[in-house]
């Protein structure tokens, strides 16, 4: 038998090459989820931070949006779409069992022949495809397009009390490529499985068939442990991804966390002692904690603002259900 054969041959280093983000038509503000729930704008807004978010109609299904922002990544990096050889597709919203929606993508943009698969991780799952996209490019080269794409509308429940304000629907991506300087750092990435139940689905699909009266399956919280977990925990991931980059807090252009909660991301940006020096991505105050495609989203904002430029550093952070992190430093596109 033969024991040596080729092995692939990648890129010395990979980084984003450009983003791209779709918000849908709709704005919903907070007196509209009132309608539903015995809540307030101003509670919403002190618990929050949250005034508005979007959410999608019918034809801005998660192919829909996700072309549009991958469209845009892809002009923006300066590449065609048969130049993207992978696409990465991180939701939780999709609501088919097979096939990925990834593949779908990959033929609305005109990237047929790529491989397409979804990867879910809750919150954290668009980290985890940019960890994915980045050892892919090193590995194997290519370009790799990963994609937030969510319609958390789609599984909310307007009467829960403790989820109903908090999510919205979008699309973003980043296509990740070759590079000769750094611009992706190591992952801190990882789980705590045991509390799988704090963000989870109402009941399994199939509860569905053995009670056909049951209302569709919905998203549910344990709200205060999340809260509790992410500011307490989830500021120690983002040292730890600091250290394992080699940068120092004071080094940093942008911070863009997962936009879970406006005062959850002030306690980490105070807990990790960042300077004001720092831009701090605050997309949630119009976008909501739109999942998977916070964090695309909210890069894309930042840059459109001029708050942060391309070439700057920035500190990533994604978490969620799982519950599952992963952090990393990266070079913005
Ligand atoms: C959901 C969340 C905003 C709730 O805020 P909170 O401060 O923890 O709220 P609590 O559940 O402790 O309730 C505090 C009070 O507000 C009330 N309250 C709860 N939900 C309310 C709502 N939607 N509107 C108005 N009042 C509400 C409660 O009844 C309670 O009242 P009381 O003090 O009179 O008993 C907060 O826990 C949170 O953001 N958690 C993290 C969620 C998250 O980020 N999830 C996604 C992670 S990927």
């Amino acid at each position: 038998m033969k024991t040596e054969f080729a092995t692939p041959a990648g890129a010395k280093h990979a980084r984003m090459l450009g983003v791209g983000a779709y918000r849908p038509r709709r704005v919903v503000d907070n007196a509209e989820i009132c309608r539903h729930i015995d809540s307030s704008d101003e509670w919403i807004r002190a618990r929050t931070g949250i005034v508005t978010r979007r959410w999608a109609a019918p034809d801005e299904t998660l192919g829909a949006m996700a072309e549009q922002a991958a469209s845009k990544a892809i002009a923006a990096a300066g590449i065609t779409p048969a130049d993207i050889t992978c696409v990465i597709a991180a939701t939780f919203t999709h609501l088919m069992q097979t096939p990925a929606v990834a593949t779908e993508i990959a033929h609305r943009i005109g990237a047929d022949g790529a491989a397409g698969f979804d990867i879910s991780a809750g919150c954290a799952g668009f980290v985890h495809g940019l960890v994915l996209a980045s050892d892919s490019v090193r590995a194997r080269g290519g370009h790799v397009l990963v994609v937030g794409v969510e319609r958390m509308s789609d599984i909310l429940d307007l009467t829960d009390r403790s989820t109903a304000f908090i999510f919205g629907d979008g699309a973003g991506a980043v296509v990740v490529g070759p590079s000769d300087t750094p611009g992706i750092g190591p992952a801190v990435w990882g789980a705590d499985g045991s509390q799988a139940d704090a963000i989870r689905q109402s009941v399994p699909w199939d509860t569905l068939r053995t009670d056909p009266g049951h209302p569709f399956p919905a998203l549910r919280q344990d709200g205060q442990r999340v809260f509790r977990w992410a500011v307490y925990e989830m500021s120690k991931v983002a040292v730890q991804a600091l250290d394992a980059a080699g940068v120092a807090p004071g080094e940093l252009d942008a911070f863009i966390p997962h936009q879970a909660n406006e005062r959850i991301i002030d306690s980490m940006t105070r807990s990790m002692g960042l300077p004001d020096t720092v831009t701090v991505a605050k997309d949630i105050v119009t976008s909501g904690n739109t999942s998977g495609a916070s964090i695309p989203l909210a890069m894309d904002a930042v840059l459109a603002s001029g708050a942060a430029v391309s070439g700057d550093t920035a500190l990533l952070l994604g978490y969620g259900a799982g519950l599952s992190y992963a952090a990393l430093v990266a070079t913005l596109p």
